[in-house]
């Protein structure tokens, strides 16, 4: 089989290099020079635990390769994958303008039957678009090539892709004839090895099926934060109560850890994108607005108990950051909840001296020298006020509080992740503030 994944993002570099570790022939197309020419060196544009070595492995056996060239790349393809970026434009909703152009180009260049997948993440109704697209384009240069446009939404997760592409809970097609069905199946065979189902629907169907997913996920993390504010009222603890209720298999333990909300590329854009396309279809999706609502709150609340704790007076303070991108495992800080934090502690004449294992370099395109930067997590307490658990890195769950008792100046952590043990703590002489939990 032989396969070209056009957009080299996270999205489509996770999949062409995934499809080419099975055996298939890929070529990732970009039309972004350097980064092809950068990842025919092996330098990739973005971190990923193991994609690295992945791509060395594929690209010396000669299985993976990039280019700039959609026209050649494309012929002798059986699928393919469109997984350009879809940014929100500023009415929020995905700007299909980068998709659209890499389906004219598909058209404007195929010389023989191929199946179009769309991978990136798009609204309803945008496969149509992409098939209407590809036959003005033929039309325009009257040929009669046949072909099929599919959706094949992605459920991967940043610091984990590699693993969820190849052993994924389930793939998703949404298709329109036999054929495509056909050749999804080849493609995805590979990968079905853990039982774990292909499961072919109709093309809006999958579509929604992403949105939902990504909605569904979103909700549980808010309802669980609201949950956790209304636990530090009661004086009950989150973390008992995730506990209780996370073991009755119809709620399940995952996704339901409070925190300062969720941040990142998907969530944040796909609940806002869901809500307007109800709305233009005349339709109110009254819980994710509550669901967005809660999660712009949360991203105050560890800001609202170092504001309580100092009693507002921040100004002079220095404050030391374990953690800026918007999860663990990834460099990836958009939507990150740190940048709302820094935000607010600047704002109030603080100092931040922040330590991030991978995201320090991205952070600073935000961020520049507005903070400092420690060279690793213990530098950063030297002199601090307090620490601030702001994303749950492992090397930061459990350090040595001896050790940081004796470079802070104030012994006070706000752990936004509920990582550490309000109890142990409080024994070393720290006040401790979690997420949920009585303080
Ligand atoms: C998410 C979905 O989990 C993937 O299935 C999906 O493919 C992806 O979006 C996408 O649409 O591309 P991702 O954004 O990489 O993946 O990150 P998650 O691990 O889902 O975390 C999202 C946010 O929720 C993070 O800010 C995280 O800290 C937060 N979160 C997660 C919580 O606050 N509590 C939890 O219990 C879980």
């Amino acid at each position: 089989m032989r396969i070209a994944v056009v957009g080299t993002g996270y999205v489509g570099l996770v999949t062409g290099t995934c499809f080419s570790e099975v055996g298939i022939d890929v070529t990732c197309i970009d039309i972004d020079t350097t980064k092809i020419e950068n990842l025919k060196k092996g330098i990739l544009p973005i971190y990923e635990p193991g994609l690295e070595e992945m791509v060395l492995r594929n690209t010396q056996k000669e299985r993976l390769s990039f280019s700039t060239d959609l026209a050649s790349s494309i012929q002798g393809c059986d699928a393919a994958f469109i997984a350009v970026g879809t940014p929100p434009g500023e009415d929020g909703s995905a700007d299909l303008k980068y998709v659209l152009a890499v389906a004219r180009a598909i058209g404007h260049h195929m010389n023989d039957y191929l199946v179009v997948v769309t991978k990136s993440t798009v609204p309803v109704g945008t496969a149509q678009k992409v098939r209407q697209a590809i036959e003005e384009e033929l039309a325009a240069r009257g040929a009669d090539i046949p072909f099929d446009v599919a959706s094949n939404p992605e459920f991967l997760k940043e610091g984990a892709a590699i693993e969820d592409f190849l052993k994924p809970d389930r793939i998703v097609v949404g298709v329109a004839s036999e054929k495509a069905e056909d050749v999804m199946t080849k493609l995805y065979k590979p990968f079905l090895m853990n039982g774990h189902p292909l499961i072919f629907m109709d093309i809006p169907s999958a579509e929604m099926t992403k949105y939902a997913a990504n909605a569904m996920l979103a909700t549980k993390i808010s309802f669980m934060n609201d949950i956790a504010n209304l636990c530090e009222i009661m004086g009950a603890d989150v973390n008992m109560v995730r506990r209780g209720i996370g073991s009755d298999a119809r709620i399940g333990n995952k996704f339901i850890y409070p925190g300062i909300g969720y941040g990142g590329s998907c969530f944040p854009k796909d609940v806002k994108a869901l809500i307007r396309t109800a709305g233009e279809n005349g339709y109110e999706m009254r819980v994710l607005k509550s669901v967005e609502e809660v999660n712009e709150h949360q991203k105050s609340v560890l800001f609202n108990k170092i504001s309580a704790h100092f009693n507002g007076n921040l100004a002079g303070k220095t404050f030391a950051i374990w953690g800026l991108s918007f999860k663990p495992k990834t460099d990836d800080m958009r939507e990150a909840p740190s940048l709302v934090i820094i935000k607010k502690l600047l704002e109030q004449g603080a100092q931040v001296k922040a330590y991030d294992p991978v995201a320090m370099e991205e952070a600073k395109h935000s961020l520049g020298d507005t903070i400092q930067y420690g060279k690793d997590e213990y530098e950063t307490l030297i002199d601090a006020d307090a620490l601030l658990l702001v994303t749950e890195w492992p090397e930061f769950r459990s350090p040595n509080f001896t050790v940081a008792s004796k470079l802070m100046k104030d012994k006070v952590v706000f752990d936004g992740r509920n990582i550490y043990d309000a109890k142990d703590l409080n024994e070393k002489g720290f006040t401790y503030y979690g997420i949920g939990v009585k303080q």
